[in-house]
């Protein structure tokens, strides 16, 4: 994606210093592009559990960066020494952010591949080797996921007689939530990049506003031409047609199709039912759960603190600024994410393909994931 015109992803080791890691500190999007050196496990972990950075496939990422950057700090003596630290690292690091799969995934990713390493030289090298391997294929898959996902677009375009399709989308699953594409914005890219006119509905967001701050900005920085609402609009405009189809990215998808993503996915997704819109989940295979059959009630949902639903930040006078929104002594809750039951979910588009939201639909794309 390129910001300004420069091309960067959303993580990367600092050119000159391998022993850096560099990310852009979403917490000042739209209104200051903020470059965050990361440089040991503690900050990573901190970056994570603050949102510096979010969005599921980044998390992953830089949870497997996060390991390297422990490996770093490990102690050199013995093998097993070493392995002890990584495997206390993993566990800081896993307990961050309780929603997104990937998280887990690239920890495991991690300690199973120095597992295979001998010696302690061995195991460093193959935690920076596996960090660069976990953000490139997120960046592959994505791109892969744009080229599934834009045959979809195209025929809905082909019915309009090339009108412009007009697209709803929640929360940022964009670029800023993977390491470059997006899942959910890979197949608009895509199809924006061949001439194919797309319209896009974002979301506002509530409570930390991903939408109206990060997927607003990161469509426009690429020209998509694109619209933001308030949460509650959705479903009349559905109603009214203006909504050919949604696409939402997710946090983690049972491999029987369940989607957990941000908080008010599934009132979107009810919406879209009713109306007959299509509802499409854009996912990496690094976003399936092997092991949970019943998303409901096996996902386990992070709350987090009330100020995120009190407090509202934007821009004022050149600074960035937050403001109380509630009376001050109003309680507040604050669930990030919720599950679209599988049978709201039109298809999934996926690195392999398009399938069905069921557990013959993903095993059939994933046949080496059949027990
Ligand atoms: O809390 P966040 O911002 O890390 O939430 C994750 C998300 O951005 C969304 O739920 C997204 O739609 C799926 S992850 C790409």
């Amino acid at each position: 994606m390129n910001v300004h015109g420069k091309h960067y992803r959303t993580i990367w080791v600092k050119e000159d210093d391998d022993r850096v890691v560099q990310v852009i500190d979403q917490r000042f999007l739209p209104h200051k592009f903020v470059i965050e050196d990361l440089t040991n496990v503690d900050e990573a972990a901190r970056a994570i559990k603050e949102m510096h950075i979010r969005g599921a496939g980044l998390v992953g990422a830089t949870a497997g960066f996060g390991m390297y950057l422990a490996a770093l700090e490990a102690p050199r003596d013995s093998p097993e020494a070493f392995t002890a630290f990584m495997e206390a690292a993993g566990e800081k690091l896993k307990a961050t952010r309780p929603t997104a799969v990937n998280l887990e995934w690239a920890v495991h990713r991690q300690l199973d591949a120095m597992a295979e390493a001998p010696t302690v030289d061995e195991k460093m090298a193959t935690a920076f080797q596996t960090a660069k391997d976990i953000a490139d294929e997120d960046a592959d898959f994505c791109r892969r996921i744009g080229e599934h996902g834009v045959s979809i677009i195209e025929e809905i375009s082909k019915r309009k007689n090339g009108e412009p399709v007009n697209i709803l989308t929640h929360c940022n699953a964009g670029w800023l939530a993977f390491v470059d594409y997006g899942t959910a914005t890979a197949p608009i890219y895509e199809a924006h990049n061949r001439g194919i006119p797309v319209h896009v509905w974002v979301d506002e967001t509530r409570p930390r506003n991903q939408g109206a701050r990060l997927t607003a900005w990161e469509l426009g920085q690429h020209g998509v031409p694109h619209t933001v609402i308030a949460d509650n609009v959705g479903g009349h405009l559905m109603q009214h047609g203006m909504v050919d189809m949604v696409i939402t990215g997710t946090d983690r998808t049972t491999y029987t199709g369940d989607v957990a993503n941000k908080i008010g996915t599934y009132l979107k997704a009810l919406a879209a039912h009713d109306n007959g819109v299509p509802f499409y989940v854009a996912l990496p295979s690094s976003s399936f759960d092997w092991n949970i059959r019943d998303g409901v009630k096996e996902i386990p949902i992070e709350e987090r603190g009330e100020d995120e639903v009190k407090f509202i930040q934007g821009l004022h006078r050149g600074e960035i600024v937050k403001v109380l929104l509630t009376p001050a002594e109003s309680p507040a809750t604050n669930f990030g994410f919720d599950v679209t039951p599988r049978k709201y979910v039109t298809g999934l588009i996926t690195e392999r393909g398009v399938c069905e939201a069921s557990e013959e639909g993903v095993l059939g794309l994933y046949p080496e994931k059949r027990q």
